[in-house]
């Protein structure tokens, strides 16, 4: 996620890009920058913040400009690859946020065409293309570009000498803010309010093309017309887009967020890891998994993922405890899961674990992360920027790396392959359906609300899951709540059950149904209400448990996916009800960087 901003008017563009870029920070923060357009076009960009930026840049005349700030995907932060990119002339000037999947191919090929690239972005190709495509007219060289790129983009094109911005989109958002003798391109509303509340939101494959009087909208080369809105909310409110906290609008970006990750990886025909193909050669025959908090949980997830499809033990452990107590084989593969990239035990573990000679596989949401800088490999995953402390949508991000990463190196047949494929791209709209039941959870939320301790019960691979309810439950919520084995709550923890302490049971069904159904009716009878995660058809739940949440059915091995989604929402609704500080729960930091 980057944000972009676009001016065209009658006064001066850099301190209004400026500003609004300051308004964008939200969506990307590692870098920045501006370019702005008289007879030719002057850049200033580096990695800085927004404010950094607006000290050290020199005072550039013009009424048109663009400028980005970055959240970095390809190519680590660095004022080279910060926005705006240039082509070979330095004529045209392009910001871009998303992900464009075939860059690899196309800069190749336009490198042998005799373009020359300065950055490792995949945005730069953009500027190329256009220039590859220009004859005379801006509009139809970004119709030709646009339509080589394979992936996701907003953006916004600059042409030195031309008195007019042409932007595009395809599965990421751009809005046009309508002033007076001025207009404003942005990635979203909170970025131009302070000049306007007049909208129109572009749509999916549109062109348009704003000047200082207007803006002309075009779809596959016919111009349309788009409504316009006006916007009563705060900046405030609309960075969250209108939803009330943060962590709300992150659970709700999964399905894009899945798209995104997996979109990446799933299109490219060589394993994603060489590193773990060199291994693989030689022969692999252990793996070691870790993290901490939410992190470790999608460890757990991928172990039961890996076994499976690879066939090969697998070891999660927590960060913090391996540092004083792990061993370590040689010729184990390690993958280190850690979303901020900075977590000080986890950045101590991928220390010893080099010292003692392990080829070391990090997976990380921050490009440029020590993690991603001390491990031999990284693996990105492209949530975007998480400001709620509470992880969401980088442990959703998390699971399809590791998803994609069994299903590579997997040695099931083809045929289970290919359903599990399947499985893995409805997993988007088997996400949306969840988040669409959003009032039957709600309604769950207000019962929860009125207790003070919790179980949450999974068994197998869903076991991880009912950890993560029970840590999203508390860490927001201040309910204590406790994720275990459901075949361990008779050894120990039945004693504290009763009319006061609900129990969550994740009931999936698979090998572990009749288990789970039996230790569902021990609580009941130990007096605990009993609220089920279960999925849909499943007719017998409802006669056992008080509450049922229905997900939607999905192969066991994504079974986690749909039910985190619920458990998030739960966490984020109890929460909500009991009047919590949800984005910025006490006592945490979104990094933890002290052991
Ligand atoms: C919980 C949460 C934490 C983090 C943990 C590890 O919602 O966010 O438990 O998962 O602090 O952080 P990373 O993944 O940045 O290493």
């Amino acid at each position: 996620m980057c944000g972009i901003i676009g001016y065209i008017g009658d006064k001066q563009a850099q301190p209004i890009l400026l500003n609004c870029l300051g308004r964008l920070e939200y969506r990307g923060y590692d870098s920045c920058g501006v370019a702005v357009s008289s007879s030719g076009i002057e850049v200033y960009k580096d990695a800085v913040r927004v404010e950094a930026l607006g000290k050290a840049l020199p005072q550039f005349s013009g009424t048109v400009g663009i400028g980005h700030t970055r959240w970095a995907t390809h190519g680590g932060p660095s004022q080279v690859n910060a926005h705006p990119h240039l082509d070979c002339h330095g004529t045209i000037a392009v910001v871009h946020n998303g992900i464009i999947n075939n860059f690899r191919e196309l800069k190749r090929q336009l490198i042998n065409e005799g373009h020359n690239f300065v950055s490792e972005t995949d945005s730069e190709v953009i500027p190329h293309l256009i220039e590859k495509y220009y004859h005379g007219n801006l509009e139809e060289a970004v119709e030709a570009a646009v339509r080589d790129i394979e992936g996701s983009y907003a953006m916004i094109v600059l042409r030195a000498g031309e008195s007019r911005l042409i932007a595009a989109r395809k599965d990421c958002p751009l809005i046009v803010g309508i002033g007076d003798r001025e207009n404003f391109i942005a990635s979203d509303v909170p970025a131009i309010l302070g000049y306007t509340n007049r909208v129109i939101y572009l749509e999916e494959g549109d062109i348009g093309v704003a000047t200082p009087d207007g803006i002309k909208i075009r779809r596959d080369g016919i111009e349309v017309d788009r409504e316009e809105h006006k916007i009563l909310w705060s900046i405030e409110e609309a960075q969250k887009a209108g939803y009330e906290h943060f962590m709300l609008k992150e659970i709700h970006e999964q399905p894009k967020v899945i798209r995104d990750t997996l979109g990446e990886y799933t299109r490219v025909a060589e394993p994603v890891v060489d590193d773990l193909a060199v291994m693989r050669a030689v022969g692999i025959e252990s793996m070691l998994m870790l993290a901490c908090g939410t992190s470790y949980h999608a460890a757990l997830i991928g172990k039961y993922v890996v076994e499976e499809l690879l066939g090969i033990p697998v070891r999660a452990e927590i960060a913090s405890e391996f540092n004083y107590y792990g061993q370590t084989l040689a010729g184990t593969a390690a993958i280190v899961i850690t979303q901020s990239g900075e977590t000080a035990d986890t950045l101590r573990a991928i220390r010893r674990l080099k010292g003692v000679g392990c080829r070391v596989v990090a997976i990380t949401n921050v490009v440029g992360s020590t993690a991603s800088r001390i491990a031999n490999q990284t693996i990105y995953t492209r949530a975007g920027p998480e400001i709620s402390v509470a992880a969401t949508k980088s442990f959703m991000a998390q699971l399809m790396v590791l998803y994609w990463l069994a299903m590579s190196y997997s040695k099931a047949d083809s045929r289970r392959l290919a359903s599990l494929l399947m499985g893995l791209r409805q997993l988007p709209s088997k996400v949306q359906q969840v988040l669409d039941d959003e009032d039957k959870i709600l309604e769950c939320a207000k019962f929860l609300s009125r207790y003070e301790d919790v179980f949450f019960i999974g068994r197998g691979i869903n076991f991880p899951v009912a950890l993560e309810g029970a840590l999203k439950l508390k860490e927001i919520s201040y309910i204590h709540a406790e994720g275990y084995a459901s075949g361990e709550l008779k050894h120990g923890p039945f004693a504290l059950l009763g009319g006061d302490t609900p129990v969550i049971a994740i009931v999936a069904r698979d090998n572990t149904y009749e288990a789970i159904l039996t230790n569902i009716k021990e609580v009941k009878a130990r007096g605990s209400p009993v609220m089920a995660l279960a999925e849909e058809g499943d007719e017998a739940i409802g006669e056992l448990a008080d509450l049922v949440i229905t997900v939607p059915r999905v192969d066991t091995v994504f079974s986690p996916v749909v039910n985190v989604v619920a458990l998030q929402l739960l966490a984020y609704y109890t929460a909500k009800q009991r009047g919590c500080p949800i984005d910025f729960p006490r006592n945490l930091a979104k990094s933890v960087t002290v052991e």
